[in-house]
């Protein structure tokens, strides 16, 4: 009797791929980050590791979000998550930008800087960079005891687990959970939003593992939207608000590791110069899940649809009914709150870089040229 083994093997679980392991154990990495941050009454959040006085907090005058790749992805929602529940004004920057453009950083800045690692040299150095100037710097890091984790004044760890395909997924998504109990925590001290609010911003954040889990469960639908994208040299992301931001994501994920080159766009920005690429059965990615802002992206759709795009929507559970005349096909993640729509619409798009790479035949968990983390300039 035989049995062949090997420790990577083991090591996958079960997945083909790392990538997609990870992107199974999304939901388990939700609730792990969450784990311990939440009051046992479930009605406010609990950042012991935060070791800002409120007088501190009080004092913040500006936040500036820095890091690279997938987690300035995290970081231009971790913005809006800010700039909506605790009212400072936020600026984000990719980190190798924001060292060379002199920054105006003052001792009332706090500085998150994001890394899954905790090592990319040029989240490090901006992290440094802005301890130099006298800001407060927090880091939200995958990784205990890495160099940002060392370095930085306040540390939140994201509780997503070692992450080994180069393509990120659960770290961005717990990158995501972090940010959501951070500007939870901030309006708490704040008092720019009632307990009773934020009760239910929980409530809802409690049940985004069980949603993942039922967009998982429709992964042949996403393999079968990939495999005819695969057949494109070109695409298109559209969306607004944070839709944007994930957008954003998606067009990386897909780029990483099936090389078929993208685009995120802000829908509304389209008309001022991108919309001229758009021709006949181009696939467009639509994501349209933010309420206030729904009449204006469903309009950016009609505009690509009608000069020829084949248009993918990523919706509202229940809008399909508005939504399907003006699109080709669409998919419904679960309903939640606006501000927490990316945790849950980014994973179709994980999926179908990950399917759209399989199509294709590369490495999914090692795509050329790229590596897990950079720590050289
Ligand atoms: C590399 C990886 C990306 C990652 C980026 C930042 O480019 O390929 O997946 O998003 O580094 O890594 P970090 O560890 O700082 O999050």
């Amino acid at each position: 009797f035989h049995v062949d083994w090997d420790l990577v093997t083991a090591e996958k679980a079960g997945f083909d791929h790392f990538m997609l392991k990870e992107i199974y154990e999304q939901p388990k990495a939700y609730r792990d980050t969450m784990m311990g941050r939440i009051s046992e009454d479930g009605r406010r959040v609990a950042l012991k590791e935060i070791g800002m006085t409120l007088e501190e907090i009080r004092g913040i005058r500006k936040v500036q979000i820095v890091a690279c790749g997938t987690a300035f992805h995290a970081g231009l929602v971790g913005k809006t998550v800010i700039e909506d529940l605790a009212r400072i004004p936020v600026e984000t920057d990719v980190a190798s930008e924001y060292r060379y453009r002199s920054p105006i950083i003052t001792p009332d800045t706090l500085v998150i800087v994001v890394s899954q690692s905790g090592e990319t040299a040029d989240t490090l150095a901006a992290l440094r960079e802005a301890k130099r100037n006298g800001a407060r710097v927090m880091a939200i890091t995958n990784v205990v005891g890495s160099s940002v984790a060392r370095e930085a004044d306040d540390v939140i760890i994201t509780q997503a687990g070692p992450e080994i395909a180069v393509a990120s997924t659960k770290a961005y998504t717990s990158q995501l959970i972090a940010f959501y109990l951070l500007g939870l925590y901030l309006a708490e001290k704040l008092e720019t939003r009632d307990e009773k609010w934020i009760a239910n911003v929980l409530t809802s954040m409690n049940q985004l593992p069980e949603q993942v889990e039922s967009i998982l469960d429709q992964a042949n639908v996403l393999k079968q939207v990939a495999e005819s994208i695969s057949k494109h040299s070109n695409l298109f992301f559209i969306g607004r608000g944070v839709d944007f931001a994930v957008a954003q994501e998606g067009s990386l994920k897909l780029k990483e590791i099936s090389y078929i080159h993208s685009e995120a766009y802000a829908a509304g920005e389209l008309k001022h110069g991108t919309l001229a690429l758009i021709e006949d059965g181009i696939p467009v990615i639509a994501l349209i899940t933010q309420e206030q802002l729904y009449e204006k992206t469903l309009s950016n759709i009609k505009e690509v649809k009608a000069r020829g795009a084949h248009v993918l929507a990523v919706i509202n559970a229940g809008h399909e009914g508005e939504v399907s005349k003006s699109v080709d096909e669409m998919f419904a993640i679960p309903r939640t709150l606006p501000l927490l729509a990316p945790a849950l619409s980014v994973v179709p798009l994980q999926l179908i870089a990950y399917y759209a790479s399989l199509a294709l035949g590369h490495d999914v968990d090692k795509p050329r040229n790229l590596a897990k983390s950079v720590t050289v300039e």
